[in-house]
């Protein structure tokens, strides 16, 4: 993976915590009033009254229309984050500017700033999802299908990206394993493989010339590990849908792996007896494992892997903070790896 100096990201566009938290005060009294009559007023009047509870709400997040009506409902009945880890961090929120417009998403270009100014033609409506391999119930499910029995919670989670940057990301999703066990899986089902959506005509990086993935983007996940209550489906952050440089319409979080496997814009789900090939560990082997825990003493072969830099960062000021095992979740997930070297298993 290229680590770039991250010069898209100009000062001036990352919001001071105190401005963003005065700011935040501000929307939530007036969001309801002065949006109420507006086209998508009924979902942001919900997402005001529920920025009240949400740990992480930016004002520009309102401006997003919802991808379909059906999510308005389905936005209104959020849970906050509960006040503790692991669902919430208590360390200081990436802002919104800088969490959509700082992002690795390839299938709109290889910059930082690619996938937020060049994704305005990316469509989430209709979208569906394959389900396929061993399971009770395989198909191909529509997003209203998918998600309309979820219950949606907040989650404040570190992002930790294997280029040795990280975020502090309020998400809006549900629990991976609240989907999976769904659709039955059987005894087969030793690990579950996700992959992206390929749209030429909508993504620009597909077919650059620079392109280096094989596409479908693909992850996977040990079913032990996908079934973890820590491993998330996002469908929204700060407060409102997820943007689509952020992986619309829905995206895999694993928060104690470093973000390659946090897979985005999810149109297959398969689960499968052998480990899945997998995009990074595919280009890569010997960078790139397919475990890809967050791990400070074992160092990438270009990198160190024990410091990270935390965003926001001003062209003056850049934060280092030590990395944690497991990015900080050992509590949580080392029993999922005992007995296994971590040095050969990266
Ligand atoms: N998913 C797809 N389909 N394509 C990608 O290029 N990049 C990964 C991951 N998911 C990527 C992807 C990497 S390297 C990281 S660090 C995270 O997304 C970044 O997520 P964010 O942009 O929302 O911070």
């Amino acid at each position: 993976m290229l680590i770039k100096k991250p010069s898209d990201v100009k000062s001036s566009e990352i919001t001071p915590e105190n401005v963003y938290r005065k700011r935040r005060e501000f929307m939530k009294e007036t969001a309801a009033l002065a949006l109420g009559g507006s086209l998508f007023g009924g979902a942001l009047n919900a997402l005001a009254q529920n920025g009240d509870a949400l740990k992480g709400r930016a004002p520009e997040a309102l401006s997003l229309a919802a991808p379909a009506p059906w999510w308005e409902q389905k936005f209104a009945e959020v849970s906050p984050a509960p006040d503790q880890e692991p669902y919430f961090t208590g360390e200081t929120l990436t802002p919104y500017p800088d969490v959509t417009r700082y992002n690795n998403f390839y299938e709109f270009g290889m910059d930082k700033s690619d996938p937020s100014s060049r994704s305005e033609a990316f469509q989430t409506d209709p979208w569906s999802v394959e389900i396929s391999g061993e399971v009770a119930k395989p198909g191909t499910y529509n997003l209203e299908d998918l998600l309309g029995p979820m219950q949606l919670e907040e989650r404040v989670y570190r992002l930790r990206c294997v280029e040795a940057w990280s975020m502090v990301i309020p998400w809006i999703g549900f629990p991976l394993v609240d989907l999976i066990k769904r659709f039955e899986p059987n005894s087969k089902a030793k690990f579950v493989e996700f992959e992206t959506l390929v749209d030429p005509d909508t993504m620009p990086g597909v077919n650059s010339r620079f392109a280096i993935v094989d596409w479908p983007y693909r992850e996977g996940l040990r079913i032990d590990e996908a079934t973890h209550p820590l491993a998330f489906i996002a469908v929204g952050l700060y407060g409102s849908y997820l943007p689509a440089q952020n992986g619309a319409p829905m995206r895999l979080v694993v928060p104690w792996k470093y973000g390659f496997k946090s897979i985005k814009s999810i149109v297959r789900i398969n689960f499968r007896e052998t480990m899945p090939n997998t995009t990074w560990n595919d280009l890569q082997s010997n960078e790139y494992g397919f475990y890809a825990n967050v791990n400070p003493e074992v160092h990438h072969p270009r990198w160190r892997q024990d410091m990270e830099r935390r965003l926001p960062q001003t062209l003056f000021s850049r934060q280092y903070i030590e990395t944690r095992q497991f990015n900080g979740y050992a509590d949580q997930v080392a029993s999922l790896y005992s007995g296994m070297d971590l040095a050969v298993h990266y």
